[in-house]
């Protein structure tokens, strides 16, 4: 790291909050992965939702530079214990403020946010999923005991 940084994005920087992953399948969890077109950097961030819809954990990895390091673990220690609502509402200006970014690291905070809100969207998807499951019909051939045909019949989704 450059010198000139804030103490706190050396902090997280050094030594990251809730590095790690969850288990991308399980029903509670949420990943978001996400890309910052400006430099190719790439983080991934993971929440399980408790059955109230808070957030129970958190873990992130992140291919970037330390300021997105930076940026993901505060974000993990931010989101917390929040609740979806207030999670997706965290805007990546209050944790370039709060990590004293540079304007030219404005975007890795940014990778920060739309990890999150890419977390919260795939969770929500996976809910929406379960308790709506899609209902799929099928086919079934039999072969006629009279004429030897096979015959298809479909059955359409009820
Ligand atoms: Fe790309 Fe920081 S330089 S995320």
């Amino acid at each position: 790291l450059a010198r000139g940084y804030h103490e706190k994005v050396i902090s997280h920087y050094e030594k990251p909050r809730n590095v790690g992953s969850l288990p991308k399948n399980a029903p509670d969890v949420g990943t978001g992965l996400v890309g910052a077109p400006a430099c190719g950097d790439v983080m991934k961030l993971q929440i399980r939702v408790d059955d109230n819809g808070i957030i129970s954990d958190v873990k992130f990895k992140t291919f970037g530079c330390g300021s997105a390091i930076a940026s993901s673990s505060y974000m993990t220690e931010r989101v917390k214990g929040l609740s979806l609502e207030d999670a997706e509402k965290i805007k990546n200006t209050e944790i370039a403020k709060e990590l004293c970014l540079p304007p030219v690291k404005l975007h890795c905070s940014m990778l920060a946010e739309d990890a999150i809100r890419s977390a919260i969207r795939d969770y929500r998807t996976k809910r929406s999923q379960l308790s709506n499951p899609k209902k799929s019909g099928f086919i079934d051939v039999t072969q006629s005991s009279t004429t030897g045909e096979t015959v298809a019949t479909a059955h359409p989704p009820t």
